[in-house]
């Protein structure tokens, strides 16, 4: 067996999260359920479709520094896969036991996020679940929702998507998001102007976060 089970680390509606020894190195295993209340044949087609992203978008970021799983093994059939295991907790339970800054720490997430959107790639579920932290650098799972892309909607949406779940999970850190944007706007002031992806030419982090404000206000006025 190259599998050597250690344990529950998660049960989801859509995945059972367990964590274990693959091959000798510290792993988890993703397995995606079934959902009963839908047609068996869609219900796989939108599995497949999920596990494919997920292991699109992770194969994209290997080429860069953003901290995500390696993938390891791949079971299309059991819609299973297999990949390393990243230390550290998610932001949503240091966020709720109280960080001394998270200012910096939510500006590095922001800088994660524009290094993610440089690569073409948009996350699609940027909740605080799905981002870890260890040793003062964040890290990304969970990439099922994620999609390649050049569209500069789609990257704004992402942030919103954060800026919605930190406003309603933790509003207890008020300039949570403007802590985001200001990393996510450095990274590019570091980095230079964006490099075209293979998808074509990519909108720079000023243009998302004005397109961010967009949203903001479409969402503001129309619900
Ligand atoms: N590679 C990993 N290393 C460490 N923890 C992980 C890893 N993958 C998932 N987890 C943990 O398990 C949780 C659930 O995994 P996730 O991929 O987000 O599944 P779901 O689709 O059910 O949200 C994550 O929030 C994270 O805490
Ligand atoms: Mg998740």
């Amino acid at each position: 067996m190259l599998w050597k089970d250690e344990g529950l680390l998660h049960l989801g509606a859509e995945a059972e999260v367990r964590s274990g020894i693959w091959l000798g190195i510290s792993a988890v295993k993703k397995k995606r359920l079934p959902r009963t209340w839908r047609h068996p044949d869609l219900d796989r087609t939108l599995t497949r479709r999920r596990l494919e992203a997920e292991c699109r978008a992770m194969r994209r970021l290997s080429a860069c520094e953003i901290r995500i799983p390696a993938l390891l093994q791949l079971d299309r059939a059991t819609h299973t896969m297999v990949m390393s295991r990243l230390p550290g907790s998610p932001l949503i339970e240091l966020l709720r036991e109280g960080v001394d800054d998270a200012s910096a720490m939510l500006s590095k997430v922001g800088g994660m996020i524009r290094q993610m959107h440089r690569q073409g790639v948009v996350h699609g579920d940027l909740s605080t679940n799905n981002i870890l932290w260890s040793e003062e650098e964040p890290a990304l799972v969970d990439l099922g929702l994620s999609r390649l892309t050049t569209e500069i909607e789609h990257f704004g949406i992402d942030l919103h998507v954060l800026q919605e779940i930190l406003s309603g999970s933790h509003p207890e850190y008020e300039d949570a998001m403007s802590a985001v944007e200001s990393g996510y706007l450095a990274f590019d002031e570091a980095a230079g102007p964006t490099p075209d992806s293979s998808g074509g030419a990519l909108p720079s982090a000023e243009q998302v976060i004005k397109r961010l404000e967009d949203i903001r206000s479409r969402v503001r006025y129309h619900g």
